[in-house]
């Protein structure tokens, strides 16, 4: 008898497949828009300074590899929060703390199990379109996935039709927000758009659950924690997934944290106690290396500086390639088309490209972006944005 006989196979991950892919193709000239990591001028997606430095120190200073607790971290968790938050947070004494997790994604995953084992009967809603990997974690975790309209069909915003559906989903329920540089369209939510957002929010008594994921990618690192910190002082009760994935440039040591805001200190207590219990059975504790890094760095000014200057290059090289993708467009009549690719945030841009012309991209110009039309504005090469306007233009005419 075969146990695995009935094993069917699932299609590889939408994202991450496309790492193998890329490297496969043998075409010198090909160029990967795929998986989100920043790239430099060198294509290479560099250590920043910072954390080279702080990995010194760290190799100098490490006295145990025992383990850290099953919230992590506890300097890590400090200071992101007050990163997150802001330190003049009057939260950060006793009303808000981070559960440290293996990335973003890990803090996701933990927040789904939370919400399915603490408060069961609740659904989450998730912008449509979200990060494909939303969808399958909260449905992993048995969770009802509804979604509300962010980008249609006209790859425009939908401010209108997201507070209408928003108004109309059942009381008590999540909502998984993007506190910026939306994943995968790049559009964000205007000051005022996050206003009304918010009084759906209190109106229906709704849970939300922010995903942080580019601080400092959008419009720096203090405006992209505007959502966040209002959404913070405004309500009682609070989750955000924080990810040091693309900030410090820390991908592989899977560093980020679920953030809890609770009513009172006592009830955050509680939470917290839930949390560790399903941490355990998840991952027990959580990795150290990346978290003491980020703690080393947010801990000294100095290296602090130095951080918050390397996160402000890496938004202006991103926002100026944007700009140069757009201005190589012109000669093709395509500028005003994809204009909107200056008006998006952060790493990615929803081009508007079909499913049909990202495959001739890939099969033709060796050009890698996800199926959707996602394109990693943070992968692009300033010398070749002629080459990927040319090859854009001819799937396009
Ligand atoms: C992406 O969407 O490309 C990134 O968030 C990386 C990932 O884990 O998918």
């Amino acid at each position: 008898m075969s146990h695995f006989h009935s094993i069917a196979r699932v299609p590889g991950d939408p994202i991450l497949g496309l790492i193998d892919a890329y490297r496969a193709d043998g075409n010198p000239a090909k160029l990967d828009l795929g998986v989100g990591v920043y790239k430099d001028a060198q294509g290479l997606t560099p250590i920043p300074c910072a954390v080279k430095l702080a990995e010194q120190r760290l190799v100098e200073g490490e006295t145990t590899k025992s383990y850290i607790g099953g919230h992590g971290d506890a300097l890590f968790a400090s200071l992101l929060t007050q990163l997150v938050l802001g330190a003049d947070s009057p939260l950060l004494t006793e009303r808000a703390a981070a559960t440290q997790t293996p990335g973003g994604t890990g803090a996701l995953r933990l927040a789904a199990d939370f919400i399915a084992r603490c408060l069961p009967s609740r659904g989450i809603w998730l912008s449509d379109p979200t990060w494909p990997i939303h969808e399958s974690i909260f449905a992993a975790a048995g969770l009802r996935v509804g979604h509300y309209p962010y980008v249609g069909t006209d790859n425009q915003l939908q401010v209108e039709a997201m507070l209408a559906a928003l108004s109309h989903v059942p009381k008590g329920d999540v909502v998984l927000l993007h506190a910026c540089c939306h994943n995968p369209t790049g559009f964000d939510l205007s000051a005022d758009d996050w206003r009304r957002v918010l009084e759906v929010v209190k109106a229906r008594e709704l849970l939300p659950l922010i995903d942080f994921a580019y601080q400092g990618f959008g419009d720096g690192l203090e405006q992209d924690a505007f959502a966040v910190r209002l959404f913070a002082a405004e309500l009682p009760e609070l989750l955000i997934t924080s990810s040091c994935s693309k900030n410090f440039g820390l991908y592989r040591e899977r560093t980020g944290a679920l953030i809890v805001c609770a009513e009172t200190a006592t009830k955050l207590q509680d939470v917290r106690s839930q949390l560790a219990f399903i941490a355990r059975n998840l991952w027990s504790t959580p990795p150290a290396h990346g978290a003491a890094v980020v703690a080393s760095i947010l801990a000294d000014n100095e290296l602090k500086r130095l951080w918050m200057d390397e996160v402000e290059a890496m938004r202006q090289r991103i926002a100026s390639l944007r700009a140069g993708l757009v201005e190589a467009l012109q000669p093709h009549g395509l500028s005003e088309r994809f204009a909107h690719i200056t008006q998006q945030r952060g790493m990615f841009s929803y081009t508007g490209l079909s499913p049909t012309q990202v495959q001739r991209l890939r099969e033709d110009f060796s050009v890698y972006m996800v199926g959707s039309g996602r394109a990693n504005m943070a992968g692009l090469d300033a010398n070749r944005l002629d080459q990927l306007a040319s090859a854009i233009a001819r799937v396009c005419h």
